[in-house]
């Protein structure tokens, strides 16, 4: 298919600059952030390798931990006590997928598998995390993306501190470092930090002594989202093919065709949801106006670049669906909704294009008639509550291996 070639199709001229290659990720990430968040992205990053080497190796033995954990519904054996900041004193964070890497993604989609058991049981809790304190510091609208940390944190038994500006001291005038010091002297195991400006999750874990995950920070990113994604394709893969999800591992994502459909310019889910891809295996293809394409694309591992979603669709295995970031001023960069749904919306004769095992993913929330008709979004391969499920397995997942013991010892 003659579009899938890098530049081979795209309406702006910045519809054609689809590069590949491997190491790009990084790239990406350092060209993407402003100059301050770069820098302190850049700080944190540092060390990032060993962290997260140290959280995988947590994580294989918390695995066996976790697993013990849920013969019990309410009991068994329960992680010893470790110290502030995670085990071993270490402070870890997840700001980008960059963070992670393959072999980390990888990681947590297994260690989520183990949650995702959990939540199906008829008390969904475990006490990996008794006596730790998350605070969920959401800056921005969220509906999905708090709850679904707030309920992972609370099935791992935390205590959780919710904090939204309205209401509080930030509207008094007092900056977010002195407020966010003011909810980290009560006691902060975790923040998980959503904001509207890039590199806000990063300076936190500069100000706190506490570990940072990034629930979304402006266009930047929002690797949880991503993670979730790939949690949730990684199972469709998995029971299309008859196999349970454990067996699979992650080797399904290798040329996997991934069409990303929509407003790329403003979205930290494509960012990051690119980046994991990548990382594992697919073919990712960007497909949008010039207009709701980044400036550059240099670095982005992405295989091709197109405005053409009809030629797309039919050799797409996953079609991710974005939303029109009106807020973000995307609505100033197409005409009007109704003419972007006739070039890019996802109608009911486009998703009939598709081959008939692709599935259709969409971070939420949507707003059906404009980027995706509302019978497409009820077609049972339209996975976005299984994504909305996968969320708090996810995140349990990445809260543990940030905060969780790593042996296995002592009782409830
Ligand atoms: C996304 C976000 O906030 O970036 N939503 C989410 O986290 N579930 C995408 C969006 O708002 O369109």
């Amino acid at each position: 298919m003659t579009a899938r070639g890098a530049g081979s199709a795209g309406t702006g001229a910045r519809s054609s600059r689809a590069r590949t290659g491997s190491g790009a990720a990084a790239r990406v990430g350092a060209a993407e952030r402003s100059g301050a968040a770069a820098r302190v992205g850049a700080a944190e990053r540092s060390g990032a390798a060993a962290r997260v080497g140290a959280a995988e190796r947590s994580a294989r033995s918390s695995r066996a931990d976790v697993a013990s954990r849920q013969d019990s519904d309410d009991g068994g054996s329960v992680p010893a006590p470790a110290p502030p900041g995670g085990p071993g004193g270490r402070r870890r964070h997840l700001l980008s997928i960059d963070d992670l890497g393959a072999e980390g993604i990888a990681t947590v989609l297994r260690l989520s598998d183990r949650f995702v058991e959990v939540a199906r049981r008829s008390i969904p809790k475990v006490p990996a995390l008794r006596g730790r304190t998350v605070a969920s510091v959401f800056a921005e609208s969220s509906t999905r993306t708090r709850l679904s940390f707030e309920t992972a944190a609370r099935r791992l038994s935390a205590d959780v501190i919710s904090f939204s500006p309205a209401g509080s001291s930030l509207a008094k005038g007092e900056s977010l470092r002195d407020t966010v010091e003011t909810v980290a002297a009560m006691g902060v195991d975790c923040f998980v930090v959503r904001h509207g400006c890039a590199g806000v999750p990063a300076q936190v874990a500069g100000w706190t002594g506490a570990s940072v995950v990034n629930a979304g920070d402006g266009w930047h990113e929002h690797p949880t989202q991503a993670l979730l994604d790939c949690a949730t394709i990684r199972q469709v893969l998995a029971e299309r093919d008859g196999l349970a999800v454990d067996d699979v591992g992650v080797d399904g994502f290798v040329g996997l065709r991934v069409a990303i459909v929509g407003d790329v310019a403003h979205s930290r889910v494509a960012r990051s949801g690119i980046l994991a891809l990548a990382a594992l295996g697919a073919r990712v293809t960007l497909v949008a106006p010039g207009s709701l394409l980044p400036p550059s694309l240099a670095g982005w591992p992405v295989e091709a670049v197109t405005a053409d979603l009809d030629d797309v669709l039919p050799e797409t295995d996953v079609c991710y669906v974005l939303r029109l970031q009106t807020e973000r001023g995307a609505g100033a960069f197409v005409p009007s909704p109704r003419e972007y749904t006739a070039g890019f919306g996802l109608t009911v004769r486009r998703a009939a294009l598709l081959p008939d095992h692709a599935m259709v993913l969409h971070p939420g929330p949507m707003v059906r008639g404009v980027e995706i008709a509302a019978e497409v979004a009820d077609l049972p391969r339209t996975v976005v509550l299984r994504q909305v499920a996968n969320g708090v397995a996810v995140r349990m997942a990445v809260l543990f291996l940030l905060l969780g013991a790593e042996e296995v010892t002592g009782d409830a």
